[in-house]
């Protein structure tokens, strides 16, 4: 096993170290995870080799970069000495390779040419043979500082904290733009629902959406899970109880963009399936439909409605059975339009863990968000299926409110989890009534 220093991103630290399991675990990599510390953006992890550290940082959006680790210190003389202790095995394969040095601080002041100049210098002893390359070098040789933000005047201290020493083996594809490509503004086509980038990308991780699979949202809105998705390689196929979104705005409007334009922007088009209006629970899917992976959003009532076809009229539901237009029964014409009536968010997420349960393959995930308030008994909230695991609840907090990310693994008929139903959580997880009287 070889030493590697993960530069990992700060945003969103309590997801970082799950991103980075669903990875291993997607690319069949053991790595301990368990030094993971939220509060600091490093981790010196042991792997087999740069083909593993590569597989498991590339696509990741939480890290940034994973390095071989040469050595590190609490100052740059103390990781000097370690460098020194480890070159020889370390530096034979590079020796005349074309390379550059880089100088990145966390938290700290930009160095100058000067100081930078003699750091680099300081390195003579590798004995380095190849060209210094800036534009092209085969490798990037890498000192990562970290530094304390001191309380008194804000400024960084002077010294280091810590640092290391690496050559660089992957960048991930944060660090190549992804979060910022993807951002909701830059696409053709979004709306009210649409969900951020940067934690769509991560949701996939999570789901461990991958090249050439069949990935399904069941409440596609304007496609922020399908997109991301896309990105990664999967096949997809979305679903939505309003045709408006799925079509991109009112009839008559000239120029209306839709999600299927946002695939065409991003390039992914061969890998969008297609999308159908459907109330989820009335699911028209055939029953041996299976479905490598489920990735959602489902409807919290805020911006969009818990919507499910019906209605609570018994008068037009009686009218609608008779009414015969040309001959026709109303309800049977193409033009017909469903009246829809309002549900609570725990009657669709209980449908949601059978059809995951149902189709998902053994080993396959189901991811979705749920919203909370901060004062309610989560534990009690969160729907459990006997032949799902639940083996991630990844909190993100806003003021008086929560959501989670809720990453399930379907087991096989051995398994048999808790079960926690839609009566037993009754009462207890009346979201959009809360939100809006305040939490109060
Ligand atoms: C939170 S939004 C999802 C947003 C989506 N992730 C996006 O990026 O735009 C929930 C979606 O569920 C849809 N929805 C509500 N009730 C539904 C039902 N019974 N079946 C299917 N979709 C439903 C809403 O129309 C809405 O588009």
């Amino acid at each position: 096993m070889k030493k590697y220093l993960l530069y990992l991103a700060q945003s969103h630290p309590n997801f970082r170290k799950a991103e980075l399991e669903s990875l291993a675990d997607l690319y069949g990599i053991k790595v301990d995870l368990s030094n993971h510390n939220e509060n600091s953006p490093f981790m010196i992890v042991q792997l087999e080799n740069d083909e593993q550290a590569k597989k498991l940082v590339k696509r990741a959006v939480l890290a940034k970069a994973i390095y071989e680790l040469w050595g590190h210190g609490d100052d740059l003389e103390k990781m000097h000495e370690d460098v020194k202790r480890n070159k020889d095995k370390l530096v034979g394969r590079f020796k005349k390779s074309r390379f550059k040095f880089v100088i990145l601080q966390y938290q700290g002041k930009k160095k100058t040419r000067k100081q930078q100049t003699k750091i680099m210098d300081s390195f003579q002893y590798l004995g380095l043979e190849g060209k210094i390359d800036l534009e092209n070098p085969e490798e990037k040789f890498t000192v990562l500082e970290t530094y304390t933000i001191q309380k008194s005047n804000l400024e960084p201290r002077p010294e280091p904290d810590h640092c290391w020493f690496g050559r660089l083996v992957q960048l991930s594809v944060r660090s190549d733009g992804i979060v910022d490509k993807y951002e909701i503004a830059k696409r053709p086509y979004y709306g009210t629902t649409t969900f951020e980038s940067e934690l769509s990308l991560v949701t996939c991780n999570l789901a461990q959406v991958r090249d050439g699979a069949f990935i399904y949202d069941p409440f596609v809105g304007t496609g922020s899970f399908l997109l991301a998705s896309a990105y990664f390689g999967g096949y997809t196929f979305g679903s939505d109880i309003d045709f408006l979104t799925l079509k991109g705005g009112r009839p008559g409007k000239k120029n209306i963009k839709n999600l299927e334009d946002d695939f065409e922007y991003y390039g992914t088009h061969d890998k969008f399936g297609d999308v159908i209006c459907m109330d989820f629970t009335n699911c028209a899917l055939r029953k041996d439909m299976k479905i490598d992976t489920i990735v959602c959003d489902p409807p919290y009532g805020i911006r969009e409605g818990v919507k499910v076809c019906g209605t609570t009229n018994m008068a037009s539901a009686e009218l609608t059975k008779t009414t015969l237009i040309e001959g026709q029964h109303a309800f049977l014409r193409k033009d017909y339009v469903q009246p829809k009536k309002s549900v609570s968010l725990d009657f669709m997420l209980d449908d949601l863990l059978q059809f995951a349960a149902d189709r998902l393959p053994v080993g396959g995930r189901l991811c979705f968000w749920m919203p909370a308030a901060n004062d309610a008994d989560i534990p009690t909230l969160i729907p459990q299926h006997q032949r799902l695991e639940l083996i991630h609840t990844l909190v993100q907090q806003f003021n008086k409110w929560s959501r989670r990310l809720l990453v399930y693994v379907k087991r096989d008929e051995h398994y048999n989890g808790k079960t926690v139903t839609r009566e037993e959580r009754a009462h207890k997880n009346n979201f959009r009534e809360r939100y809006f009287s305040q939490f109060s």
